[in-house]
């Protein structure tokens, strides 16, 4: 059985999608606009982004202007904060973040601030970007309905044993770079760091749920071959490549997000991952530790995701 998408009505609710320009997060904003929210996607690309929107309006049958663009390369905190402070001069009103962009990459790369790319990602700019937005989430509740913030994040984050093993190596510099151990230790991170600011926000307007999307077949999961694992696990690959991201689509992929977007049943609970069927389920021994979520949102905001010390 697969995701039961809510069907309520989104009509008056703004929602920012990241990396809203393919793969699952196109799909998402396709979801949302069906629902009758005003939606704007970011991505890096311009005309990728411009076709998104067409494609989005068109799936929806969205009014003129009610599907909107912005160009953000999320790996550097700058660009994070240009973003937010566009969003906020453009959106009076905010009602649902879905941090969504995501990269994992087979070399390691670093940023220009050289910050190892996964962390920067799928790490840092979700957080930061939550933070700046987050005022504005929070005057968009109303009695009954609380603003939602979603963290894309993925089960992936289960190959990583300790937390340790992510926190003591945050930027992928220890041994030879794996992509799959690096995409995992940042999303363990990112989930980390989510659990402790769904704490820091409390019962507040605000409320923050990560949801698993499940293997896709996008752009991320057909760029990856079997060197992207560790060495023990190559062999699996073609077969779980067969099973998973091949059979699968990114329009199913989305139906956890849109249910941790949409469900009434999620109203005012904070702190939940959805699987990938978008049901409440537990994370992974390893990202259980309060003291671990408090390291991990400390390593981000050390890193530039504190909001209180404005970066370049
Ligand atoms: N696909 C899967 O099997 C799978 C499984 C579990 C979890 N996930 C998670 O689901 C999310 C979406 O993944 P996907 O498979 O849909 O990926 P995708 O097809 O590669 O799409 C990624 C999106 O993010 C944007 N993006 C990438 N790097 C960016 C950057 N540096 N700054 C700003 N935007 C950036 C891309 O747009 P531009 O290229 O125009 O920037 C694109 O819109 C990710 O968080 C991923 O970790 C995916």
């Amino acid at each position: 059985m697969d995701t039961r998408v809510p069907d309520r009505s989104l009509a008056g609710r703004v929602a920012l999608v990241t990396g809203g320009t393919g793969g699952i997060g196109l799909s998402t904003a396709v979801g949302l606009a069906r629902r009758g929210a005003e939606v704007t996607v970011t991505g890096r690309d311009p005309e990728r982004g411009r076709e998104a929107v067409r494609r989005i309006a068109e799936a929806a049958g969205s009014a003129p202007g009610a599907v909107r663009l912005r160009i953000a390369d999320l790996g550097a905190p700058g660009a994070v904060r240009r973003l937010a402070d566009e969003v906020l001069a453009d959106h009076p009103r905010l009602h649902l973040l879905v941090n969504n962009a995501g990269v994992n990459h087979g070399t390691r790369r670093t940023t220009p601030d050289g910050l190892e790319e996964n962390l920067a990602v799928n790490a840092l700019a979700p957080l930061l970007l939550t933070r700046l937005l987050h005022g504005r989430l929070a005057a968009g509740a109303e009695a009954g309905r609380s603003s939602r913030v979603v963290l894309v994040n993925t089960s992936a984050h289960k190959m990583v044993r300790r937390a340790a093993d992510a926190l003591g190596d945050p930027q992928a510099q220890a041994g030879p770079y794996v992509a799959m151990t690096a995409y995992a230790r940042s999303k363990l991170i990112a989930l980390m760091a989510g659990f402790a600011l769904a704490r820091e926000l409390g019962d507040g307007p605000v409320t923050v749920t990560a949801v698993d999307p499940g293997p896709a077949d996008t752009g991320m999961t057909r760029a990856m071959d079997r060197t992207f694992l560790p060495p023990a696990m190559r062999a699996g690959w073609a077969l779980y490549y067969r099973l998973g991201p091949a059979r699968r689509s990114a329009e199913t992929a989305a139906r956890s997000t849109l249910a941790a977007a949409a469900s009434a049943e999620l109203e005012g609970r904070t702190g939940l991952y959805l699987d990938a069927r978008g049901r409440p389920a537990r994370t992974s021994p390893a990202s259980r530790d309060p003291r671990d979520h408090d390291a991990a949102l400390a390593l981000l905001d050390a890193l530039g995701a504190d909001t209180r010390t404005p970066c370049t």
